[in-house]
């Protein structure tokens, strides 16, 4: 596979570095402290094409490949991983699934202000009973005239408390299992639905988490996505790519993390001289800038698989896998670098640990990916 970036795909990430560097680098720590939101900055990603960047310039995306937004997601994530997966759920879960699965009718009306980053989307999957064992579907809907009516509850919701729209997959027929699993466009404000409070995580604590609730909550049946019975497939299908989003934001941390323990490496002295002499500390940065190349490798693999329209299931998972991994072991080799420095807020290095470790869990966790990885190779 060629790796040779195009010309777009050059600027796309340039246009990224510059953007993280000088909006979302200086208010980083402070957002990380008070578990705010971005509002702000999430409107600037969207006037950029950031929150619909693979979506078709036909519904007002910015029509770019994949391997552009793996460039993108990097660099964002590089200075502040809660605005990464912000980006990744509006663009591979709610855009893509939108793009994808979703009717005319939703793509004119849902999709074109997601991708113009005027509206923000969110994936309701996980319930309390049902994480990775998500066929376990509780939240229920029934059909009512032209409408369904929602019950039930979500947890984990990415953008919970911020989003506009929110894709609900909701079990409709119980006898059926998972082929009786339809999936529902949620209007934020639909009378019924509500959120629960924000979610005091230990990581990426500039994004929004919390739980939905829906009691009674009456939706059009023209919002359903893809159609009944296919809820389950819909939101498979949809995660594979989300795992790529997810590969980025990993990848984005550990280089962070890299960058970081190489600058305090090369001026902290210790023995007489910068610890960046010292083969402890070599060997330190040469493994963790080797683990990265490895999982950009794996992360653009699958990336171009999906661009060129072929099976990215398990290379897709083999980069989330690897990525959210190794974001960990450098974050943690970062902070062991720093020291006593690693281990106070002041220096970069223990939010990349902090944010790291989530990447490990959402969106499927290590031993999901496994799951997908083995029963792909076995079908083989
Ligand atoms: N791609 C496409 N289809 C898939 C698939 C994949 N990766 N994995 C499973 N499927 C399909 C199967 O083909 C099957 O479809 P059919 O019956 O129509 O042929 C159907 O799904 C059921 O599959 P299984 O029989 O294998 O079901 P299972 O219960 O044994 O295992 C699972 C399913 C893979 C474990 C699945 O439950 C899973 O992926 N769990 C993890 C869920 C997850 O990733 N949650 C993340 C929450 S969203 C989030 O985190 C977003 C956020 O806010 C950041």
């Amino acid at each position: 596979m060629n790796f040779d970036f195009t010309e777009e795909q050059l600027m796309i990430q340039q246009t990224a570095r510059e953007f993280a560097q000088s909006e979302i680098a200086p208010t980083a720590v402070k957002r990380d402290i008070e578990a705010k939101f971005p509002d702000e900055i999430v409107k600037k990603l969207g006037e950029l094409g950031f929150l619909g960047m693979m979506v078709s310039p036909e519904y007002d995306g910015a029509g770019l490949d994949t391997i552009s937004y793996v460039l993108a997601m990097i660099e964002i994530s590089k200075v502040d991983a809660s605005l990464g997966v912000i980006m990744s759920v509006n663009n591979s879960l709610v855009c893509y699934g939108l793009e994808k699965w979703g009717s005319d009718f939703m793509k004119e009306k849902y999709l074109k202000p997601l991708a113009r980053g005027e509206k923000l989307g969110a994936f309701a999957l996980s319930e309390p009973e049902a994480g990775s064992d998500a066929t376990r579907q509780q939240t229920s809907a029934y059909k009512d005239g032209n409408h369904w009516v929602i019950n039930g509850m979500k947890n984990w919701i990415t953008n919970g408390t911020s989003a506009d729209y929110f894709l609900v997959v909701t079990q409709t027929d119980k006898e059926k299992a998972h082929h009786g699993i339809t999936t529902f466009l949620v209007e934020k404000g639909t009378p019924g639905f509500g959120h629960g409070v924000k979610e005091d995580k230990l990581g990426i604590r500039g994004s929004d988490t919390c739980s939905l609730t829906f009691e009674n909550c009456r939706v059009p049946e023209e919002n359903i996505v893809w159609e009944v019975g296919k809820g389950f497939n819909f939101a498979m299908n949809t995660l594979n790519g989300g795992r790529i989003g997810i590969a980025s934001q990993a990848l984005g941390i550990a280089e962070g993390a890299l960058d970081a323990a190489t600058k305090y490496a090369k001026t902290r002295k210790a023995f007489g001289t910068e610890i960046a002499n010292h083969q402890a500390i070599q060997f330190k940065l040469a493994d963790m800038a080797t683990k990265i190349e490895a999982a950009k490798l794996l992360t653009l693999q699958a990336a171009a698989l999906k661009d060129a329209h072929k099976k990215y299931v398990k290379e897709s998972a083999m980069a989330k896998l690897y990525a959210s991994k190794i974001a960990v072991e450098c974050a943690l080799e970062a902070v062991q670098i720093h020291g006593g420095y690693g281990y106070v807020r002041e220096y970069l290095v223990e939010r990349y640990m902090r944010d790291a470790k989530i990447t490990e869990i959402y969106e499927g966790t290590s031993e999901i990916q496994r799951i997908v990885i083995a029963r792909e190779l076995l079908k083989d």
